[in-house]
């Protein structure tokens, strides 16, 4: 196994590793090791059915049954297919995952660690990938803050709420219907400190994201929307930023603690994509609540 780093603020390649087979646990050990140091991870030329995918997400934590949704793999719930297909008239994924920036997870009590993405059709135009992935260093963002807002923010909680997010998405004219209020009620708002030390490395990392959170809990409202509104912006300079695109075949991997993410949307209904999902939980660093 050969990990090259992309040269940039994140991104590896990993070469050598057959995802369908069972992975060694010195394999595990130096793939949580490269997603510390790289946050996103390339496995070109893989083959694998979805049993094969879960098998390997699972290696790193308990993965999340998206239960808002119909597209799970039949018989592996663990697996989610991300697509803008519809056959017979019916949409064979969900079409607009993701698309503005967010963590995944971070309005969720145990939040996530990582993700792992299949990619099984690109759209393609002029010989280019479209449908790629943009990502942010939190480590980074947090290393770049003022002294002084480090210290002001050290022991303050930040409240994320779901529906933020899918509220923005159906503003910017996703066909998702309004949450119901029994979702609302599975997925009430929850808090998480301002900064997180990163499980992988240790060190602090911003844990923020313009996709969920709705208030600082410990400042004034007025203030508190200040301060969100300076992170958000300060978390997306570009010098904290890498972007993914895709070669069908690749798996995709990154953790989601450490880094910001959006699916990039250039591509339109009728240029295929196809992606296959597992969602890992971080229950092993942080407990399942
Ligand atoms: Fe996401």
């Amino acid at each position: 196994m050969k990990v090259t780093g992309s040269g940039q603020i994140l991104g590896a390649a990993i070469d050598g590793l057959d995802l369908s087979r069972p992975l060694a646990d010195d394999e595990l050990d130096a793939l949580i090791g490269a997603l510390g140091r790289y946050g996103v991870l390339r496995f070109p030329r893989q083959r694998l059915d979805a049993r094969q995918l879960a098998d390997f997400s699972a290696r790193f934590g308990k993965l999340e049954i998206n239960v808002a949704n119909a597209y799970q793999e039949p018989g592996i719930p663990e697996v989610m297919t991300l697509s803008n297909i519809v056959e017979n008239g019916r949409p064979i994924g969900l079409a607009d995952a993701g698309q503005g920036w967010h963590t995944d997870m971070s309005y969720s009590r145990t939040i996530a660690f990582a993700n792992v993405l299949y990619g099984i059709e690109i759209p393609m135009r002029g010989g280019k990938a479209l449908g790629g992935t943009e990502f942010a260093s939190m480590h980074a963002a947090y290393e770049d803050l003022p002294e002084e807002m480090k210290r002001d923010l050290e022991d303050m909680t930040i409240l994320h709420d779901f529906e933020k997010f899918w509220e923005s998405m159906r503003e910017k004219g996703s066909k998702r219907p309004p949450l119901t209020e029994a979702q609302r009620k599975t997925k009430p708002p929850v808090s998480h400190p301002v900064f997180l030390a990163h499980p992988i490395t240790g060190l602090k990392v911003l844990y923020a994201n313009p996709g969920y959170p709705v208030r600082i809990n410990e400042l004034p409202p007025k203030e508190s929307e200040k301060m969100l509104a300076y992170l958000f912006e300060h978390q997306l300079r570009p010098k904290y930023r890498y972007a993914f695109h895709w070669t069908p075949g690749d798996v995709l991997m990154w953790e989601d603690i450490g880094t910001i993410h959006n699916a990039i949307a250039d591509y339109g209904q009728h240029e295929h994509r196809l992606i296959k999902r597992c969602q890992v939980m971080a229950d092993r660093f942080f407990g399942d609540a």
